[in-house]
């Protein structure tokens, strides 16, 4: 095969063995026809300033940032678009043309896809958004929902400090709730998100009476281990319509793919299994 058509990217994280966008991203390329290959670049932290350098002399194409990396790369990259900047974390990097790179997060493209792939005729205007957690998760899920329209985004955050920082940081909507509101809160709500740890393997679930909740109101977790949280399955005998976190893992890498490789790739049932299969 020629050189130049052979694209390679890749993941940089630490740890990052667990990571599923090599099998993702590996997928599409072999779907698509594409010659290349997606990889670990196992990193360990303090070394990212090292090792950005060596991606266009490697000949990557880019590579996908992860924890612990994705507040520092930000500070390290020159070129950032807007989105992640407002982000504050950077989960993309392109390789231009002349060797720099550029800095995008598509979390938040994710996040919103994951609602649409479940409800196509799902709006972010419907009414009042409900978001758990303050987290860097959460600024990506406030920010693609209030770009996409939310008129109202009640934050409630354990630490109601830091859900006041984020609402006096990204302004209307968002507003900041203490935590011992989050049940009255979800009355009237028409999306309710969990972006804490709370619920994830090994965690205990999220404390949270949904007696208040619309039933018609849409319930969404970003965890996807397990696939299918207990705030997600509580929801679900309610009558409430869920999301799963899987949605956004496999939503975010496609415009990454894309800025890599020059095409949206598709998210398939069968590649949704396949990572299914690995959880
Ligand atoms: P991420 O990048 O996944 O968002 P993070 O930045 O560490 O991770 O954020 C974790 C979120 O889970 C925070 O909102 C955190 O609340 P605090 O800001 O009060 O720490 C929330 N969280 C973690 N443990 C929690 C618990 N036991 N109860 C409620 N919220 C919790």
């Amino acid at each position: 095969m020629h050189e130049t058509t052979f694209g390679l990217a890749g993941v940089m994280g630490w740890p990052v063995a667990h990571s599923r966008s090599p099998l993702i991203h590996n997928y599409w390329l072999q779907k698509y026809g594409l010659g290349g290959s997606y990889v670990q670049l196992a990193v360990q932290p303090g070394q990212l300033a090292t090792a950005l350098p060596g991606l266009a002399a490697l000949g990557f194409k880019g590579c996908n940032v992860t924890i612990p990396h994705k507040v520092e790369a930000l500070k390290l990259i020159r070129d950032v678009d807007a989105n992640a900047r407002r982000v504050g974390a950077v989960n993309t990097l392109v390789v231009q043309p002349d060797g720099s790179l550029k800095g995008m997060n598509t979390d938040g493209f994710g996040y919103i896809q994951s609602l649409l792939d479940a409800q196509p005729d799902w709006r972010a205007d419907a009414g009042p958004v409900v978001v758990l957690g303050a987290g860097g998760a959460a600024r990506a899920v406030v920010l693609a929902l209030s770009d996409h329209g939310a008129k109202e985004i009640f934050l409630i955050n354990r630490t109601l400090d830091k859900a006041r920082a984020m609402a006096a940081e990204f302004g209307s909507p968002v507003k900041a709730v203490a935590w011992e509101q989050r049940h009255a809160a979800l009355q009237s709500a028409a999306l309710l998100v969990n972006t804490t740890s709370q619920g994830m393997h090994g965690n205990p679930p999220l404390d949270l009476d949904l007696s208040a909740l619309p039933v018609a109101a849409l319930v969404s977790d970003i965890i996807y281990v397990p696939l299918e949280t207990p705030l997600l399955l509580a929801a679900r005998a309610r009558g409430n319509p869920t999301v799963g976190g899987l949605g956004m893992l496999l939503n975010q890498a496609r415009p990454a793919f894309e800025a890599w490789f020059g095409v949206l790739p598709e998210v398939t049932p069968e590649l949704r299994q396949l990572v299914e299969a690995t959880l």
